[in-house]
C-alpha cells in the first residue's frame, strides 16, 4: 500500500475543512486528534485553516480552547507537542449558526474569502437528520465550487435509514455536488488491516490460486464487540446492528475479501471490482433471508467480572425493543469464483471481547492418510485475518506432535503487525481525512456500493419487520452469542470460530 504522501496538493495554497457539528463528539474524539497528528507529521497542506459551524454559542477563543482540550485527551501520540498544538489551533474559526439558516453560509462564504481560501472540504460531523439541508444552502450559497480550486463533501455514516431514504440522501447530495466531490466515510476502509486485506491479497502470488471455491469451504467474517450501546441508543434503538454494522463495515470487508484484482490500483479501478460483489450477491428477501439470517438481543451478564444490564434496560432503549444487538447472516456471492461458497457474517454487542476478524476456512483434505477421522480436526486450514485488536495473519496447519505416535495438532504461523511494524499506526481518520485532502476517494464508497449495500439489507429488514416478533431470541452479554446462532451455522455442519 502507498506510503501516505502528500500528492497533489501545492503546498503553498489555503486550505481549509468546515466542520459542520464541531461541537459534537465524534469531532473531539476522532477528527480533530486526526488533524493533529497529520499536522504534527508535516502532512497538512499549509496554510490549513480549521472552520466550526455549530449552533452552540460560542466564539473563535472558546473554540481553541475546546480543540486544544480535545487534543490533549485524544491525539494517538502523547504527550502531546503543544508548537504543533497552538499553530493548529491559531488558524480556527467559529460560525454560530443554524445549519437551516442562510445567514450563517453567507458569513461563511465571506471568511473563506477574506481568508482566500478556494480549497475547502466540508465535513458532515452532524445528525444525520441536518445533511440534506446543510447540502442545500452549501448549494444555495454557491459554495459548492470555487473557480481555480476544489470543493469536496464528506458525508459521515450512517448513509440513510434504509434504500429510500439512502436514495433521498444521494439525490440531495447529487442536486449539489458532483460524485467526484462526494467522500462516503466508512471509517473500516482507513484500518491499516482492513487496507492490508489487498496487500496480502494483490502484492503476493502464492495465496490467489487457492483464493476459491475449489480450495475455499466457506469464509466467516466477525465482528464482535463487549461494549453495549452506551450513550447512542436513541440511534441504536432504530438502528440495531443490520443498519449499525451490517449495511456497511460487514459488507465492506466482504466486498475486500471477495473482490477480483482491479486493472489498476485507482479509485474507479476498485471501487468496480468491490460493487461487482455486491451486485453479485443473491437477493436476500422473504423467506430466503429469514432462513439465511439470525438475530437476537442481549440480557444481562458479566463482561471482565463486570455485571451489565439487558440491552431492554439501557438507558433510552424501549423497554420493549425488539431491536437486535446481534446478528449473524449467510451469503452467496454467485460468480465463477464463489458460486457455493457460503459467506458468514455476524456481529453483536456484549459479546465476550472486541475482535473483528476474516477467516478464510479452507476445504478437508481429501483422504486421511494418518487415521480416521484427520487427527489435525476436521478442519485443520483457516487462515485468519485479524483485523482488530492483535492485528496480524494467522495460519492454522496440523503438525506432528514429537514422539512415538502420529499425533496430530493444530500449530500457527504467525505474523504481528506489532512485532513486525510497532503498535503505533495512524488512526482510520488520519488516513482518511488526509486521502479527501487528496482528492483520493478509493476508500471511500461510491455511490452505486452504498445502494446496493443497502439493497441487500434492506431485503433482510422487511423480512424481520413482515414477521412481526413480539420477542427475540436473547443471550446472555459476555457469552459467545445466542445458542440459535450456532445452530444456524450448524444447519450445514459448519461452527463458528471462537471469540477470544
Ligand atoms: C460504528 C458503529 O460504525 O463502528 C458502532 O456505529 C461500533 O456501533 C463502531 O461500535 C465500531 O468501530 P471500531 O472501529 O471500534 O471497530
Amino acid at each position: 500500500m502507498d506510503a501516505i504522501k502528500v500528492k497533489n496538493l501545492p503546498c503553498t495554497e489555503s486550505v481549509a475543512i468546515v466542520i459542520f457539528g464541531i461541537t459534537g463528539d465524534l469531532s473531539h474524539r476522532k477528527l480533530i486528534p486526526a488533524l493533529y497528528e497529520n499536522a504534527k507529521s508535516n502532512h497538512l497542506p499549509q496554510p490549513f485553516y480549521i472552520i466550526g459551524f455549530a449552533r452552540r454559542p460560542w466564539d473563535d477563543q472558546k473554540m481553541r480552547e475546546v480543540l486544544s482540550q480535545a487534543i490533549r485527551d485524544f491525539a494517538r501520540t502523547q504527550p502531546v507537542d503543544e508548537k504543533v498544538l497552538n499553530q493548529l489551533v491559531e488558524r480556527t474559526h467559529y460560525i454560530e449558526s443554524a445549519f437551516q439558516d442562510r445567514a450563517g453560509y453567507t458569513q461563511l462564504s465571506k471568511l473563506l474569502s477574506d481568508l482566500g481560501i478556494k480549497n475547502t472540504l466540508f465535513y458532515l460531523a452532524t445528525p444525520p437528520s441536518e445533511y440534506a439541508d446543510i447540502v442545500e444552502k452549501i448549494g444555495q450559497s454557491d459554495l459548492e465550487f470555487c473557480p481555480g480550486g476544489w470543493r469536496r463533501i464528506v458525508v459521515e455514516k450512517p448513509f440513510g435509514h434504509d434504500l429510500k431514504s439512502a436514495q433521498l440522501l444521494d439525490e440531495s447530495l447529487h442536486a449539489v455536488f458532483h460524485e467526484n466531490q462526494i467522500y462516503r466515510m466508512d471509517h473500516y476502509l482507513g484500518k491499516e488491516t482492513v487496507q492490508n486485506i489487498l496487500a496480502f491479497r494483490f502484492g503476493n502470488g502464492i495465496f490467489e490460486p487457492l483464493w476459491n471455491r475449489n480450495n475455499i469451504d466457506h469464509i466467516q467474517i466477525t465482528m464482535a464487540e463487549s461494549e453495549g450501546v452506551g450513550t447512542r441508543a436513541g440511534y441504536y434503538d432504530r438502528a440495531g446492528v443490520v443498519r449499525d454494522v451490517f449495511q456497511n463495515h460487514l459488507l465492506q470487508l466482504l466486498s475486500l475479501t471477495a473482490m477480483e484484482a482491479p486493472a489498476v490500483f485507482s479509485a474507479k479501478a476498485v471501487r468496480d471490482e468491490k460493487v461487482k460483489v455486491l451486485n453479485s450477491i443473491s437477493d436476500i428477501k422473504g423467506k430466503s433471508a429469514i432462513k439465511n439470517t439470525f438475530r437476537a438481543q442481549y440480557v444481562s451478564g458479566t463482561i471482565n467480572g463486570e455485571r451489565v444490564p439487558s440491552y431492554r434496560d439501557e438507558a433510552n432503549v424501549d423497554p420493549g425493543s425488539i431491536t437486535e444487538t446481534f446478528m449473524a447472516a449467510r451469503l452467496f456471492v454467485n460468480n465463477w469464483r464463489w458460486a457455493g461458497v457460503p459467506f458468514y457474517l455476524r456481529s453483536g454487542k456484549r459479546l465476550p471481547k472486541r475482535v473483528t476478524e476474516i477467516a478464510i476456512q479452507f476445504t478437508q483434505i481429501p483422504l486421511t492418510l494418518f487415521d480416521q477421522p484427520n487427527l489435525a480436526g476436521d478442519a485443520p486450514n483457516v487462515l485468519v485475518l485479524h483485523i482488530q485488536p492483535d492485528e496480524g495473519i494467522t495460519l492454522f496447519l496440523g503438525a506432528k506432535v514429537p514422539g512415538g505416535a502420529m499425533h496430530i495438532e493444530p500449530v500457527e504461523m504467525r505474523f504481528s503487525y506489532a512485532e513486525t511494524f510497532g503498535d503505533s499506526h495512524p488512526d482510520a481518520y488520519e488516513r482518511l481525512l488526509l486521502d479527501c485532502l487528496q482528492g483520493d476517494a478509493t476508500l471511500f464508497n461510491r455511490s452505486d456500493e452504498v445502494m446496493e449495500a443497502w439493497r441487500l439489507t434492506q431485503g433482510i429488514i422487511d423480512a424481520w419487520e413482515s414477521q412481526g416478533l413480539e420477542n427475540l431470541p436473547v443471550y446472555e452479554a459476555g457469552t459467545q452469542g445466542p445458542h440459535g446462532a450456532d445452530d444456524f451455522i450448524m444447519r450445514h455442519n459448519r461452527r463458528w470460530r471462537k471469540i477470544k
